[in-house]
């Protein structure tokens, strides 16, 4: 094996780098913050309420005082991923980008909620596999696709079965459930409240928010 490969230096376009290492890491980050930082993924169909669980539980989080910010599929789509569409190939760069940019934000102290379909599950491994063991956790919003359907929030699925919107996820395109997700929240039977009590109590298990003194 050569030596580059065995430093992890990267290969091909960008071998010509070399890591800097910052003096402020992400620990002396996390003293400051008084809390830790930390990957939750959030994974489900169109319609299962990713996003709006995302958020309420940033809500939460920052009404105690933690630093956070919400990754969310719709929005990203509109800027940083704004050149990509919905063919496997497209979602397999929108899942490494959105990997990559919440490891960033992780080394930045920041608790950072991802809400993407992320439907396939070599995809969501490769995004784990950048992080350090436990500090990316998956939580599969579950909602059978009729409720999500019947839902319909955006009117997509519609659009979807008539043909005019092609590769849609549940319709068109595959999604492939977590086998062993950290937490499986069946949406479509639990309140918001619920499943933001579940997601706090996820949390204080793993020593995510700080002790209150
Ligand atoms: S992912 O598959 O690449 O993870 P992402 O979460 O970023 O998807 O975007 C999904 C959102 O894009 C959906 O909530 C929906 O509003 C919108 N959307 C538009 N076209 C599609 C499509 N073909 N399949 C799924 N979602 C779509």
């Amino acid at each position: 094996m050569s030596f580059d490969k065995l430093m992890n230096k990267p290969a091909g376009k960008s071998a010509n780098t070399i890591w800097h290492r910052a003096t402020v890491t992400r620990q002396r980050r996390e003293q400051k913050n008084r809390h830790k930082s930390v990957i939750i993924w959030f994974t489900g169909l169109s319609g299962s309420g990713k996003s709006t669980l995302a958020h309420a539980v940033e809500e939460q989080l920052h009404q105690y005082g933690l630093n956070t910010f919400v990754l969310d599929g719709d929005n990203v789509r509109q800027g940083l991923c704004s050149d990509l569409g919905f063919s496997d190939t497209d979602r397999k760069e929108n899942i490494r980008r959105i990997g990559e940019t919440a490891k960033l934000l992780l080394e930045a102290g920041v608790i950072t909620l991802t809400a993407f379909i992320s439907p396939f599950r070599a995809e969501r491994a490769i995004a784990r596999s950048l992080i350090p063991h436990g500090d990316f956790i998956e939580i599969h919003c579950f909602c059978p696709l009729t409720v999500c359907e019947q839902r319909d929030v955006k009117g997509l699925y519609k659009k979807a079965r008539l043909g005019e919107i092609k590769d849609f996820t549940g319709i068109s395109s595959p999604y492939e459930e977590p086998k062993n997700p950290d937490l499986r929240l069946d949406t479509d039977l639990l309140t918001l409240e619920q499943s933001v009590h579940q997601v706090m109590s996820l949390l204080r298990d793993r020593n995510i928010l700080p002790v209150v003194e």
